[in-house]
């Protein structure tokens, strides 16, 4: 039998041609899931992933979804690591999103971020004045860059989703910068197997996102901010500051990810017509939305399987942790025609999640990816894709890819 695709290597660490390859070759697999190395269960059939995503049934849990990879206990054996864990995290973080169980809870904080008035949600009406703050965004990190020859679109995504996420949460311009090292911090504990130097700098990373996190609701002024909406909406003042941490925790990685794989697919390919798309906004609408479909910086998600269960599609999951392939089931060819084609159709992606916690920033991110793209292809219509070699890191959830362009 061959080896499964996703055995050996995260997508991460593969260019756009082998994710596709090996995205695609995941439905030659004979059996529905897969246990992989990390314990971890894998499923990528769109029903699948959805049903497992929603969690609606009583045998699947989110309750693992913030977990770190290497778990609690391996980061209380490294000495390290317990300094800034005492320091900024104790006592523990308050659950308020993706592993909340208190459904009423939960409602409220979702609301306050992307209920119909929400802080995250792009109204029709205001989508004008938040494409061109967006806008405003790119140029402001793109003049922090030199102005002739290489640009490093890796970075400039990264201040770019930095900022985008940073002022949408509220926190001050000062802090920006750092938000992506904070984030990457979370990110890092979420998908990979750190050891030693690099789990005590997560810690760390997290322990200043929580710290910010409490310092910016404290400061809530009344203004129409995130802080003074989640106070307006009841939310205990625990339960707000982790709201605000794992915002600005989720938008960085996710949003660049996106961004940097995406340009790579425009670019590497011979043919650059989904690149020349990007120069009318109705074309970089439909590029971006399929950017956002196959090539997601957040590639998969954790549930916890309490009690066997057979989900609709009769596939057979044993109790442990299961992670929900989307990247995969964005090309499950039951859902969906020709993925790389753009006049193609289907079902809804499920870049975002589904059910009770789909991703708040949803509208944001979507915004921020259309922006971006659409602005390199009018500030560097010719560019032409410079090779980098080097290998990224293993990561199960997220996955990026290092792009400097010539323009
Ligand atoms: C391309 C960019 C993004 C992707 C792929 C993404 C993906 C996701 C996914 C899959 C979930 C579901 C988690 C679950 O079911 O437990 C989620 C939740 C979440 N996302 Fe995003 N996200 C992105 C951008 C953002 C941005 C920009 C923000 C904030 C401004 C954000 C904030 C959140 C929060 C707070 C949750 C937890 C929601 C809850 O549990 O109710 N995300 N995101």
């Amino acid at each position: 039998m061959p080896e499964f695709p996703l055995a050996e290597l995260t997508l991460n660490e593969l260019s756009w041609r082998q994710r596709d390859l090996r995205l695609t070759q995941l439905y030659d697999w004979p059996e529905p899931t897969f246990r992989h190395e990390s314990g971890l269960v894998m499923v990528w059939q769109y029903d699948d992933v959805k049903e497992v995503l929603e969690a609606a049934r009583p045998e699947i849990s989110n309750a693992n979804s913030l977990d770190p990879l290497v778990g609690y206990p391996r980061i209380m054996a490294t000495p390290g690591a317990i300094p800034p864990f005492l320091r900024h995290l104790v006592p523990l973080p308050a659950k308020a999103t993706a592993n909340l169980a208190d459904e009423d809870l939960h409602k409220s904080v979702w609301d306050a971020m992307a209920g119909p008035t929400g802080h995250f949600t792009v109204a029709a009406d205001a989508r004008p004045a938040r494409e061109q703050e967006v806008h405003g965004h790119f140029a402001a990190e793109l003049d922090r860059f030199p102005a002739q020859g290489r640009l490093d679109v890796t970075a400039l995504s990264i201040a770019f989703a930095a900022r985008v996420t940073g002022s949408a949460v509220g926190l001050q311009p000062a802090d920006w910068p750092r938000v992506a090292v904070w984030s990457g911090a979370q990110s890092g504990l979420l998908g990979r197997k750190q050891r030693g130097r690099e789990l005590v700098d997560a810690v760390e990373g997290l322990g200043q996102l929580f710290s910010v996190s409490a310092r910016t609701v404290r400061g809530a002024d009344g203004e129409r901010t995130f802080a003074s909406r989640l106070q307006q909406s009841g939310i205990p003042h625990r339960v707000a500051v982790s709201a605000m941490a794992n915002s600005l925790a989720a938008g960085v990685h996710t949003i660049a990810g996106t961004i940097q794989q995406g340009v790579q697919r425009l670019l590497d390919n011979p043919d650059r017509s989904w690149w020349s798309a990007l120069k009318d906004p109705a074309g970089a609408r439909r590029v971006a939305s399929r950017i956002v479909q196959l090539d997601p910086g957040l590639v998969a998600w954790k549930r916890r399987i309490t009690k066997p269960v057979t989900l609709s599609s009769g596939t057979r999951l044993e109790k442990g942790q299961v992670l929900a392939l989307f990247a995969g089931a964005n090309r499950d060819p039951k859902a969906f025609g020709d993925p790389y084609d753009l006049d193609s159709r289907g079902k809804l992606p499920l870049t975002f999640g589904f059910g009770r916690h789909v991703c708040p920033g949803k509208q944001l991110a979507n915004l921020a990816i259309e922006v971006f793209l659409q602005d390199l292809h009018a500030a560097a219509p010719d560019a032409k894709l410079v090779d980098t070699p080097g290998t990224r890191g293993r990561d199960l959830l997220f996955s990026g890819a290092d792009v400097t362009i010539v323009v």
